[in-house]
């Protein structure tokens, strides 16, 4: 082995390691800056939309208005899940995790999709215009059926924010909540070759299909250390309490060695420009709902831990709070962030199935060599 892999190696979690070519997207962690396909995160946040926004993902460039149509009409004619998997969610523990409920729909809906197991582009296209439009209706679905509710049939009228809010509540969204929802989906549609993209690009490198990428993407998004953050931003929050307690309370989790929620990134070591927004959507809900106490508490454990480690929030830290105002049930954030990331996974399990290379690195060997066996009773 290389000196260069040794160091990489002990260093661990493959930071700098380069692993794959792509044009999807683009993380400066130095600058803060997110780019998807060219296009800066800011520029996207304020003109487009989550459609156009999956459009440029997967095909490299902005859609006519003849293109966007067609994709929206696609997306609204496969919001319903087959019945199957609807009745299938009826079957689970009430008490289920919300992203174990998706993992394991999503894998059924392969089931369901005749042209699941292409990786042909064109058939692998539809099947990621069926999991883009049927993720938010199963996320949706789970919370209707877990608090006994009746499920609401999706509105095909309405875009893939606006009909996953109105699916949730059984209600429409004002349009500014609407149009914040479809922002927050802008923000978390792709981030490089991130801990669950990376496990969809080498899952689907193997030339399995999109159904399985995608499902093990979502247990890889599951986890604390990635999308399962935003849940514990706002566990945080709460347990913390009020603003007073907040320099207490850092000080107690910071002397334990505990990671603060939200805070700090593999990549950025400035601002996180996700988290621009969010703040931003933090505030303005906070206002709105007369509830400003968690952005304010928010906002001193950003302070305090930028004085404290020069650490910056991250994706997960405002968003909590702000789909918090938004009513939505603290287990759904993940599952929220997946009806997102579906955009920028199939992206690069497109980008993936159109250049193939099985993804297979070394590990440096740091065990012993030479080790004689030894039979049973002599051990
Ligand atoms: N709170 C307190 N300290 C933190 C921290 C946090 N959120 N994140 C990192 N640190 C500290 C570590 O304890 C470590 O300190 P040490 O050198 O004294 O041991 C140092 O910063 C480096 O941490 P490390 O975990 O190696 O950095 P990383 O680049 O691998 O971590 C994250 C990136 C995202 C995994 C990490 O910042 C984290 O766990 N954050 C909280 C979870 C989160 O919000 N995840 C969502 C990411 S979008």
């Amino acid at each position: 082995m290389t000196t260069a892999k040794e160091s990489s190696a002990a260093k661990g979690g493959l930071r700098d390691v380069v692993a794959a070519q792509s044009s999807i997207g683009d993380v400066n962690g130095e600058k803060g800056i997110l780019i998807y396909q060219g296009y800066d995160i800011h520029d996207l946040a304020e003109n487009s939309t989550f459609e156009e926004t999956v459009f440029l993902l997967w095909n490299g460039h902005l859609p006519k208005k003849d293109e966007l149509e067609d994709l929206k009409k696609q997306f609204q004619a496969n919001y319903k899940v087959p019945t199957e998997v609807s009745e299938m969610l009826k079957t689970f523990p009430k008490d289920a995790n919300p992203m174990d409920v998706l993992r394991t729909t999503v894998s059924a809906l392969g089931f369901y999709d005749k042209e699941g197991h292409s990786t042909g582009r064109e058939a692998a296209v539809k099947t990621a215009i069926k999991l883009t439009a049927q993720l938010p209706t199963l996320v949706a679905a789970w919370e209707r059926i877990r608090s006994g509710k009746d499920l609401i049939a999706p509105d095909a009228s309405l875009g893939i924010a606006e009909n996953f809010l109105y699916m949730l509540r059984g209600e429409k969204a004002e349009a500014d909540e609407a149009r914040m929802f479809d922002i927050a989906l802008i923000l978390h549609a792709d981030h490089e070759l991130n801990a669950s993209t990376f496990t969809t690009r080498v899952i689907a490198g193997t030339l399995a299909d999109i159904y399985g990428a995608v499902t093990g993407g979502i247990a890889a998004l599951a986890g604390p250390l990635h999308g399962g953050a935003n849940t514990n931003v706002m566990k945080m929050l709460k347990e913390i309490g009020s603003e007073d307690q907040i320099d207490s309370w850092l000080d107690k989790a910071l002397e334990e060695k505990r990671k603060i929620m939200g805070i700090g990134h593999a990549v950025y070591k400035t601002e996180d420009p996700r988290a621009t927004w969010l703040r931003k959507f933090s505030k303005q809900l906070g206002e709105k709902k007369g509830d400003s106490s968690w952005f304010n508490m928010s906002q001193k454990i950003e302070k305090a831990m930028l004085d404290r480690k020069g650490m910056y929030p991250n994706v997960d830290f405002y968003s909590a709070s702000a789909y918090y105002l938004m009513d939505i049930p603290l287990d759904q954030f993940t599952p929220i962030f997946a009806v997102s990331r579906i955009s920028g996974w199939t992206a690069h399990i497109l980008e993936q199935y159109g250049n193939n290379k099985l993804i297979r690195p070394r590990a440096e060997y740091i065990g012993e060599r030479d080790v004689k066996y030894t039979p049973i009773e002599q051990r």
